[in-house]
């Protein structure tokens, strides 16, 4: 009988070499999916990651958050402050810097000597000499452990590049690359002489896991940081330093009544949540991510061999959603969904300022 090989055009191999290459492909094919999958849940559920005293915890060493008067980057600085770190955070509302201040001091575990400090910095004011200048004397007898690159802006809503107001767009490229990349540049000599360090950088599924129409500049500069951070770790990995960017998805704050209705509703210095509705997206809080974060320092949990080096996407959700997508792979498709969730988002958020602006 005429078996369907035959008609191929490798019809002279005999059948069953051809099955057997067919056989072998498809098990190795299965079996590299299987040691990822095991990899990314292994790494997400179960394997801690580096211990944060490899950064001078608990030895007087500091870490440095940048904005840190709220939200993840609060989190990040209560935390590190927890585990053994002099804490300096950095951002311009100095009441909340110092309420921060007075809560790290006043929460410190019994037998921790912690120090907090906080410094007022406006990061879009990359041409202010005298509060770069006040940076630098600050951190100059400082031995900084951990610099956690936070602070970040985004978009008031989703906008066309060719329609975003044009200062929006220069102040997420001053404050999400520029500064980012002028504080770096001035902790890193330390950590270096000292041969250890831990540089960290706030990413986001916008620009790092899919293409993010009307948010093109943010998702640009968070595209930016992930591609600074690879590089800068090749570079800085044989002396004792660390460099990654959290991939995080979205948060979810304890202040936000309804995720649903408050994504991207404005307020004077832009937004809260990105995202279409709750679920899986969303982790439920900040305190959360910079936990899981802070357990698993080096693992890339879903980015796991996914080609985005230094990567790390440690929440539970925001992993195994990255690990899908890659999975998947269909990277147009995920590009097209997001651009008609921030059509929509971009129309609730008009509605609601026009809203606003007629009860005034
Ligand atoms: N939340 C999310 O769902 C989400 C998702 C993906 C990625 N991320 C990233 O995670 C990071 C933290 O996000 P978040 O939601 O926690 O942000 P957030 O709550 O809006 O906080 C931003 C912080 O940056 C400070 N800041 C803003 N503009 C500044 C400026 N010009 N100069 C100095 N400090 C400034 C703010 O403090 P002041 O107002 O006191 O200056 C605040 O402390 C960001 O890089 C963001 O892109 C967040």
């Amino acid at each position: 009988m005429t078996s369907f090989l035959d008609l191929l055009p490798f019809r002279t191999i005999p059948s069953s070499y051809v099955l057997a290459t067919l056989l072998a492909l498809g098990t190795l094919t299965l079996g590299k999916f299987l040691v990822k999958a095991l990899g990314v849940l292994l790494q997400t559920f179960v394997l801690p990651g580096k211990s944060v005293k490899k950064y001078g915890a608990g030895k007087g060493a500091w870490a440095v958050v940048t904005g840190a008067s709220e939200g993840i980057g609060r989190e990040y600085a209560l935390q590190l402050a927890k585990k053994g770190f002099n804490v300096l955070v950095l951002a311009r509302n100095a009441t909340a810097l110092n309420a921060l201040v007075s809560e790290i001091t006043a929460t410190v575990p019994a037998g921790k000597s912690v120090q907090a400090r906080s410094l007022v910095m406006d990061f879009s004011k990359l041409d202010n000499a005298t509060q770069w200048s006040a940076f630098h004397t600050e951190i100059a007898n400082m031995d900084i452990g951990v610099l956690v690159n936070n602070v970040g802006r985004s978009h008031s809503y989703p906008a066309d590049f060719v329609d975003a107001p044009e200062e929006e767009v220069d102040n997420i490229l001053s404050i999400n690359i520029n500064a980012t990349v002028k504080v770096t540049r001035a902790v890193l000599p330390g950590m270096i002489k000292r041969k250890r360090g831990l540089i960290l950088s706030s990413g986001s599924l916008a620009g790092i896991s899919i293409v993010s129409p009307m948010l093109a500049p943010y998702a640009a500069s968070k595209a930016f940081l992930a591609s600074f951070s690879a590089a800068l770790s090749e570079e800085v990995k044989g002396k004792g330093i660390d460099v990654e960017t959290v991939n995080t998805y979205f948060v979810v704050f304890e202040h936000v009544e309804n995720p649903q209705v408050q994504h991207y509703v404005p307020n004077p210095e832009g937004v809260r949540s990105l995202g279409p509705s709750s679920g899986l997206l969303y982790a439920s809080s900040a305190q959360k991510v910079a936990s899981s974060y802070f357990y698993q320092i080096g693992s890339p949990c879903g980015a796991l061999w996914t080609g985005r080096p230094t990567l790390s996407t440690p929440y539970w959700s925001h992993s195994l959603l990255d690990w899908a997508m890659n999975v998947i792979g269909w990277k147009g498709l995920f590009g097209r969904i997001a651009h008609k969730t921030h059509i929509d988002i971009r129309r609730r958020a008009l509605r609601k300022l026009e809203r606003e602006a007629k009860k005034q």
